[in-house]
């Protein structure tokens, strides 16, 4: 499973259920690796999809999973286990060995994590993450949400800078796509 994620140089990556910023070469690079592969699930906890407007979700063009200890089938999510090709409904699994089961079962699926906090975490602690790609904000944001700084140790094979306009402030920043390995 691969890991991406935006972060400040806290490690910050929310506010208020929300991103505390707003980059659209950043959301364009995220578009572009989800979608490079017509097979790809995005894989996030409840409070992260909840978070994003409701004329964006599902993400289109990808496998929309959503991780909950809830029956998200009381608010119209499908059971994983049900899918049937239609990429334009939302997904739920209860713990990731619905998600493993699955992509046993569909062996051509990507697996991007993409969030929040808790599902990084635990993703990462459980070594279900093979590949990291960090975009890196060279600044420090108001933030009410930050992951632990396990991006140090891996090994990184390339970087790339820009820069782009945040629309929260119209200020310009230094963006750098960091693309890490697990050894
Ligand atoms: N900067 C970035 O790249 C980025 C990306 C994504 C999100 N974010 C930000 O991250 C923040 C949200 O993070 P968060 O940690 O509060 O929420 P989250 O991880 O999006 O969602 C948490 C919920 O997901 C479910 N969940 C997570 N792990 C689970 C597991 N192992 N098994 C079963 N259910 C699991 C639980 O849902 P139930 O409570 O329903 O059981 C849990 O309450 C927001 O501010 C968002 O904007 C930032």
């Amino acid at each position: 499973m691969k890991l991406i994620v935006a972060t400040d140089l806290n490690f910050g990556i929310g506010k208020d259920n929300d991103l505390p910023w707003s980059f659209a070469k950043d959301m364009q690079y995220f578009k572009s690796l989800t979608t490079q592969n017509p097979n790809t699930i995005v894989l996030m906890g409840r409070k992260t999809y909840e978070s994003i407007p409701n004329k964006f979700k599902p993400l289109p063009d990808r496998l929309n999973v959503v991780i909950s200890t809830q029956n998200l089938e009381l608010k119209s999510f499908i059971p994983l286990k049900e899918f049937n090709g239609d990429f334009t409904k939302p997904y739920f699994i209860n713990n990731l060995s619905q998600l493993q089961d699955f992509v046993s079962e569909n062996l051509n699926f990507d697996i991007f994590c993409i969030g929040g906090k808790s599902l990084y975490e635990f993703c990462f602690q459980q070594n279900y993450i093979t590949e990291v790609f960090h975009t890196l904000i060279d600044s420090k944001f108001d933030c009410d949400t930050h992951i632990q700084p396990f991006l140090d140790n891996l090994n990184l094979l390339s970087q790339k800078k820009i820069w782009d306009t945040n629309r929260n402030d119209n200020n310009d920043y230094q963006l750098i796509f960091k693309h890490f390995k697990l050894n």
